[in-house]
């Protein structure tokens, strides 16, 4: 068994072939990924809580079936993506490349204020989609139950998947609030982030 040791990991990062050697343990595939400027999978908890950090992780078991998870980048060890491909937020679209539609209806319906927690929402609903393409409003509500928004606590999550179009409509409600400290910015979301500016 041991030995077909290896701590080379070879995986698929938005579609391109990565090959690493000496592997450590210890480090994290969100570690990793923001190391090579795939900085959309943002750090927040990191103790697998928020969600901030949700990527897909696809692999073919032993059906030969190809099986996407939604997982927490900064609890999965680097080496688990071994054979795996991983999809970021930027693997899926941008306002370059053209959007996906789940970030589209993110943009289009206010879906987010501070944006921190909006690529591992839209990772979570894109995963979720691939695995179920025509859900009930309250599979989506239910699949986002792994993911957390500071500014929107009263998230009210208003998601609608059209089954007819196959597409997700998020209408949140946005809590628009002005800062006691400065109200020229009528964009103060509540997460704290302009007190320290
Ligand atoms: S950073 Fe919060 S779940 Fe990963
Ligand atoms: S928009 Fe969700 S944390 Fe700010």
């Amino acid at each position: 068994m041991f030995d077909s040791y290896s701590s080379t990991v070879v995986m698929f990062v938005n579609g391109k072939k990565v090959v690493l050697e000496d592997v450590q343990p210890e480090v994290t595939l969100l570690t990793f990924l923001r190391s090579i400027g795939l900085t959309g999978s943002k750090l927040g908890c990191g103790e697998g809580g928020c969600g901030a950090c949700t990527v897909m992780l696809s692999h073919v078991d032993e059906s030969g079936s190809i099986v996407h998870r939604a997982v927490n980048a900064c609890l999965a060890p680097l080496a688990s993506a071994d054979s795996c491909a991983v999809t970021t937020v930027e693997g899926i679209g941008s306002t370059a490349t053209g959007m996906h539609p789940v970030q589209e209806r993110f943009s289009k319906f206010h879906g987010s204020q501070c944006g921190f927690c909006t690529p591992g929402i839209v990772m979570a609903m894109y995963t979720f989609l691939r695995n179920n393409p025509r859900p009930t409003a309250r599979e989506c509500e239910d699949a986002m139950d792994g993911n957390l928004c500071r500014c929107t606590g009263t998230w009210c999550g208003c998601m609608h998947a059209h089954e007819a179009t196959r597409c997700v409509c998020v209408c949140v409600c946005v809590c628009v609030c002005v800062c006691v400290y400065c109200v020229l910015c009528v964009r103060c979301c509540c997460c704290g982030v302009c007190l320290l500016l």
